[in-house]
Protein backbone atom coordinates (compact mmCIF):
# COMPACT_ATOMS: atom_id res chain seq x y z
CA UNK A 1 0.00 0.00 0.00
CA UNK A 2 1.30 3.22 -0.83
CA UNK A 3 1.98 6.22 1.51
CA UNK A 4 -1.45 7.79 0.03
CA UNK A 5 -3.69 5.04 0.78
CA UNK A 6 -2.58 4.32 3.96
CA UNK A 7 -3.52 7.28 5.32
CA UNK A 8 -6.89 7.40 3.84
CA UNK A 9 -7.30 4.12 4.95
CA UNK A 10 -7.61 5.50 8.42
CA UNK A 11 -10.23 7.96 6.77
CA UNK A 12 -14.02 7.31 8.59
CA UNK A 13 -15.82 7.96 5.21
CA UNK A 14 -19.12 8.82 7.17
CA UNK A 15 -17.40 11.56 9.35
CA UNK A 16 -15.67 13.54 6.11
CA UNK A 17 -16.13 17.71 6.21
CA UNK A 18 -18.77 19.05 4.09
CA UNK A 19 -17.04 22.15 3.23
CA UNK A 20 -12.97 22.60 3.15
CA UNK A 21 -11.34 25.71 3.18
CA UNK A 22 -7.82 26.55 2.45
CA UNK A 23 -5.79 29.58 2.65
CA UNK A 24 -2.73 28.54 -0.10
CA UNK A 25 0.29 30.45 1.06
CA UNK A 26 3.94 29.73 1.28
CA UNK A 27 4.81 30.29 -2.47
CA UNK A 28 7.11 33.09 -2.47
CA UNK A 29 9.29 31.37 0.35
CA UNK A 30 9.04 27.77 -1.96
CA UNK A 31 10.53 29.79 -4.79
CA UNK A 32 13.25 31.64 -2.70
CA UNK A 33 14.35 28.88 -0.81
CA UNK A 34 15.43 26.81 -4.36
CA UNK A 35 16.91 30.70 -5.79
CA UNK A 36 14.13 31.02 -8.46
CA UNK A 37 11.52 33.54 -8.68
CA UNK A 38 8.52 34.27 -6.77
CA UNK A 39 6.24 33.99 -9.91
CA UNK A 40 7.83 30.42 -10.28
CA UNK A 41 6.24 29.53 -7.01
CA UNK A 42 3.09 30.50 -8.26
CA UNK A 43 3.62 28.37 -11.05
CA UNK A 44 3.98 25.38 -8.88
CA UNK A 45 1.14 26.01 -6.78
CA UNK A 46 -0.91 25.27 -8.90
CA UNK A 47 -0.31 21.88 -8.92
CA UNK A 48 -1.29 21.87 -5.45
CA UNK A 49 -4.52 23.59 -6.50
CA UNK A 50 -5.18 20.90 -8.93
CA UNK A 51 -4.34 17.87 -6.45
CA UNK A 52 -6.70 19.19 -3.31
CA UNK A 53 -9.14 19.44 -6.31
CA UNK A 54 -9.12 15.56 -7.17
CA UNK A 55 -8.79 14.76 -4.20
CA UNK A 56 -11.35 16.50 -2.20
CA UNK A 57 -13.10 15.18 -5.79
CA UNK A 58 -12.39 11.60 -5.21
CA UNK A 59 -13.44 11.64 -1.25
CA UNK A 60 -17.07 13.08 -1.89
CA UNK A 61 -16.68 16.22 -0.44
CA UNK A 62 -18.97 18.94 -1.06
CA UNK A 63 -17.31 22.01 -0.80
CA UNK A 64 -13.71 23.61 -1.63
CA UNK A 65 -13.17 27.03 -0.67
CA UNK A 66 -9.50 28.10 -1.93
CA UNK A 67 -8.04 31.45 -1.31
CA UNK A 68 -6.03 32.60 -3.83
CA UNK A 69 -5.67 36.39 -4.25
CA UNK A 70 -7.09 38.59 -1.25
CA UNK A 71 -8.08 42.22 -1.73
CA UNK A 72 -4.64 43.06 0.18
CA UNK A 73 -2.54 41.43 -2.58
CA UNK A 74 -3.44 44.36 -4.87
CA UNK A 75 -0.63 46.14 -2.95
CA UNK A 76 2.26 43.60 -3.86
CA UNK A 77 4.68 44.93 -6.47
CA UNK A 78 2.80 45.42 -10.22
CA UNK A 79 4.60 42.80 -12.04
CA UNK A 80 3.53 39.84 -9.38
CA UNK A 81 0.56 41.12 -9.52
CA UNK A 82 0.36 40.92 -13.53
CA UNK A 83 1.94 37.79 -13.36
CA UNK A 84 -0.64 36.16 -10.75
CA UNK A 85 -3.44 37.82 -12.95
CA UNK A 86 -2.04 35.96 -15.79
CA UNK A 87 -1.19 32.61 -14.13
CA UNK A 88 -4.93 32.64 -12.40
CA UNK A 89 -6.50 32.77 -16.33
CA UNK A 90 -3.74 30.59 -17.63
CA UNK A 91 -4.98 27.92 -14.97
CA UNK A 92 -8.06 27.63 -15.09
CA UNK A 93 -8.57 27.43 -18.31
CA UNK A 94 -6.03 24.40 -18.46
CA UNK A 95 -7.73 22.48 -15.75
CA UNK A 96 -11.63 22.80 -17.19
CA UNK A 97 -11.55 19.66 -19.41
CA UNK A 98 -10.34 17.98 -16.24
CA UNK A 99 -13.21 19.97 -13.78
CA UNK A 100 -15.89 18.86 -16.34
CA UNK A 101 -14.86 15.10 -15.73
CA UNK A 102 -14.68 15.29 -12.61
CA UNK A 103 -17.98 16.90 -12.59
CA UNK A 104 -16.59 19.84 -10.83
CA UNK A 105 -18.85 23.27 -10.58
CA UNK A 106 -16.30 26.50 -10.44
CA UNK A 107 -18.23 29.63 -8.36
CA UNK A 108 -16.73 33.01 -7.77
CA UNK A 109 -16.12 34.84 -4.89
CA UNK A 110 -15.13 38.56 -4.06
CA UNK A 111 -14.77 41.85 -6.15
CA UNK A 112 -14.54 39.99 -9.67
CA UNK A 113 -14.61 43.25 -11.98
CA UNK A 114 -11.56 44.24 -10.43
CA UNK A 115 -10.13 40.98 -12.00
CA UNK A 116 -8.15 42.29 -15.35
CA UNK A 117 -10.77 41.67 -18.98
CA UNK A 118 -8.84 38.63 -20.18
CA UNK A 119 -8.18 36.43 -16.85
CA UNK A 120 -12.18 37.51 -15.80
CA UNK A 121 -13.34 36.30 -18.98
CA UNK A 122 -11.57 32.78 -19.12
CA UNK A 123 -12.93 32.86 -14.79
CA UNK A 124 -16.49 33.88 -16.31
CA UNK A 125 -16.20 30.85 -19.01
CA UNK A 126 -15.25 28.54 -16.62
CA UNK A 127 -17.91 29.21 -14.21
CA UNK A 128 -20.53 29.24 -16.92
CA UNK A 129 -18.91 25.80 -18.39
CA UNK A 130 -19.26 24.36 -15.08
CA UNK A 131 -22.65 25.60 -14.01
CA UNK A 132 -24.30 22.17 -14.91
CA UNK A 133 -21.89 20.02 -12.84
CA UNK A 134 -23.33 18.17 -9.19
CA UNK A 135 -19.95 17.16 -7.67
CA UNK A 136 -17.22 18.93 -5.90
CA UNK A 137 -18.25 22.98 -5.38
CA UNK A 138 -14.70 24.82 -6.14
CA UNK A 139 -15.15 28.21 -4.68
CA UNK A 140 -12.40 30.36 -6.04
CA UNK A 141 -11.64 33.35 -3.51
CA UNK A 142 -10.10 35.95 -5.89
CA UNK A 143 -9.47 39.60 -4.87
CA UNK A 144 -11.47 39.11 -1.77
CA UNK A 145 -11.78 39.60 1.73
CA UNK A 146 -13.93 38.96 4.58
CA UNK A 147 -14.54 42.78 5.95
CA UNK A 148 -15.03 43.59 2.00
CA UNK A 149 -18.07 40.70 2.29
CA UNK A 150 -19.16 42.23 4.68
CA UNK A 151 -19.26 45.65 4.17
CA UNK A 152 -21.33 44.95 1.02
CA UNK A 153 -23.64 42.58 3.16
CA UNK A 154 -24.10 45.49 5.26
CA UNK A 155 -24.36 47.92 2.75
CA UNK A 156 -27.43 45.91 1.16
CA UNK A 157 -29.14 45.15 3.76
CA UNK A 158 -29.30 49.12 4.59
CA UNK A 159 -30.21 49.95 1.15
CA UNK A 160 -32.98 46.93 1.23
CA UNK A 161 -33.95 48.98 4.62
CA UNK A 162 -34.14 52.15 2.85
CA UNK A 163 -35.90 51.30 -0.03
CA UNK A 164 -38.85 49.72 2.92
CA UNK A 165 -37.76 46.08 1.54
CA UNK A 166 -36.69 44.93 4.61
CA UNK A 167 -38.03 45.21 8.15
CA UNK A 168 -35.06 45.50 10.77
CA UNK A 169 -36.61 43.39 12.61
CA UNK A 170 -36.20 40.49 10.18
CA UNK A 171 -32.47 40.60 10.32
CA UNK A 172 -31.08 37.43 11.84
CA UNK A 173 -27.98 35.43 11.53
CA UNK A 174 -29.58 33.28 8.84
CA UNK A 175 -30.89 36.79 6.76
CA UNK A 176 -27.12 38.01 7.14
CA UNK A 177 -25.71 35.09 5.86
CA UNK A 178 -28.01 35.43 2.75
CA UNK A 179 -26.36 38.65 2.06
CA UNK A 180 -22.94 37.30 1.74
CA UNK A 181 -21.36 35.54 -1.63
CA UNK A 182 -21.21 32.43 0.80
CA UNK A 183 -24.99 32.31 1.01
CA UNK A 184 -26.30 28.73 0.70
CA UNK A 185 -22.91 26.82 1.27
CA UNK A 186 -22.50 25.65 4.85
CA UNK A 187 -19.58 26.90 6.95
CA UNK A 188 -16.26 25.26 6.56
CA UNK A 189 -15.73 22.26 8.20
CA UNK A 190 -12.11 22.67 8.18
CA UNK A 191 -9.51 25.65 7.78
CA UNK A 192 -6.10 24.63 6.43
CA UNK A 193 -3.49 27.15 6.20
CA UNK A 194 -0.24 26.08 4.99
CA UNK A 195 2.92 27.95 4.96
CA UNK A 196 3.49 27.98 8.68
CA UNK A 197 1.61 31.47 9.55
CA UNK A 198 -0.94 31.23 12.47
CA UNK A 199 -3.29 34.17 11.07
CA UNK A 200 -6.66 34.12 9.16
CA UNK A 201 -5.69 37.33 6.91
CA UNK A 202 -8.90 38.45 6.51
CA UNK A 203 -10.52 35.11 4.78
CA UNK A 204 -14.55 33.69 5.74
CA UNK A 205 -14.55 36.06 9.07
CA UNK A 206 -18.43 34.97 9.45
CA UNK A 207 -18.05 31.41 8.26
CA UNK A 208 -15.47 30.16 10.03
CA UNK A 209 -17.01 30.74 13.80
CA UNK A 210 -16.93 26.59 14.02
CA UNK A 211 -14.30 25.83 11.80
CA UNK A 212 -11.69 23.66 12.73
CA UNK A 213 -8.01 24.88 12.13
CA UNK A 214 -5.10 23.21 10.96
CA UNK A 215 -1.98 25.34 10.36
CA UNK A 216 0.97 23.20 8.44
CA UNK A 217 4.36 24.47 7.68
CA UNK A 218 4.42 22.73 4.79
CA UNK A 219 4.81 25.65 2.01
CA UNK A 220 1.63 25.00 -0.60
CA UNK A 221 3.91 24.13 -3.65
CA UNK A 222 4.97 20.58 -1.44
CA UNK A 223 0.99 20.62 -0.26
CA UNK A 224 -0.09 17.30 -1.96
CA UNK A 225 -2.48 14.61 -1.61
CA UNK A 226 -0.61 13.05 1.24
CA UNK A 227 -0.61 16.38 3.62
CA UNK A 228 -4.26 17.04 2.85
CA UNK A 229 -5.21 13.29 3.78
CA UNK A 230 -3.41 13.76 6.90
CA UNK A 231 -5.09 17.25 8.03
CA UNK A 232 -8.39 15.41 7.27
CA UNK A 233 -7.12 12.65 9.72
CA UNK A 234 -6.24 15.01 11.99
CA UNK A 235 -10.06 16.80 11.49
CA UNK A 236 -11.54 13.53 12.60
CA UNK A 237 -9.83 13.26 15.28
CA UNK A 238 -11.40 16.06 16.88
CA UNK A 239 -14.27 16.88 18.90
CA UNK A 240 -16.86 19.57 17.90
CA UNK A 241 -18.53 20.49 20.36
CA UNK A 242 -20.48 23.68 19.54
CA UNK A 243 -20.58 25.10 22.92
CA UNK A 244 -22.03 21.88 24.30
CA UNK A 245 -20.26 19.07 26.63
CA UNK A 246 -18.20 16.16 25.55
CA UNK A 247 -21.09 14.59 27.63
CA UNK A 248 -23.79 16.07 25.83
CA UNK A 249 -22.08 15.13 22.38
CA UNK A 250 -21.37 11.58 23.12
CA UNK A 251 -25.18 11.27 23.83
CA UNK A 252 -26.48 13.17 20.60
C1 LIG B 1 0.46 32.55 -1.46
O1 LIG B 1 1.83 32.57 -1.44
C2 LIG B 1 -0.10 33.03 -2.78
C3 LIG B 1 -0.75 34.34 -2.72
C4 LIG B 1 -0.91 35.06 -1.66
C5 LIG B 1 -1.26 34.87 -3.96
P1 LIG B 1 2.68 33.88 -1.10
O2 LIG B 1 2.95 34.59 -2.37
O3 LIG B 1 2.02 34.68 -0.06
O4 LIG B 1 4.01 33.23 -0.55
P2 LIG B 1 4.87 33.70 0.70
O5 LIG B 1 3.95 33.80 1.87
O6 LIG B 1 5.48 35.01 0.33
O7 LIG B 1 5.87 32.61 0.85
C1 LIG C 1 -3.20 35.16 2.26
O1 LIG C 1 -1.84 35.05 2.04
C2 LIG C 1 -3.93 35.37 0.99
C3 LIG C 1 -3.91 34.22 0.07
C4 LIG C 1 -3.44 33.03 0.32
C5 LIG C 1 -4.48 34.46 -1.22
P1 LIG C 1 -0.85 36.28 2.26
O2 LIG C 1 0.51 35.78 2.05
O3 LIG C 1 -1.27 37.43 1.44
O4 LIG C 1 -1.13 36.59 3.79
P2 LIG C 1 -0.39 37.60 4.79
O5 LIG C 1 -0.52 38.95 4.23
O6 LIG C 1 1.02 37.15 4.90
O7 LIG C 1 -1.12 37.42 6.08
MG1 LIG D 1 2.10 34.68 1.98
Amino acid sequence: MDELQNILSQLDPRRMPRHVAMIMDGNGRWAKKRGQNRSDGHYEGITSVHNVTELSSDLGIGYLTLYAFSTENWNRPTEEVETLMYLIGWAIERELPELLRNNVRIHLIGDIERIPEGPRKKLFDCRDATAHCTGLQLNMCLSYSSRWEITEAARRIAELARRGELDPEEIDEDKFASMLPTAGIPDPDLLIRTGGEERISNYLLWQIAYSELYFTPVLWPDFGKVEYARALVDFQQRERRFGKTSEQIATD
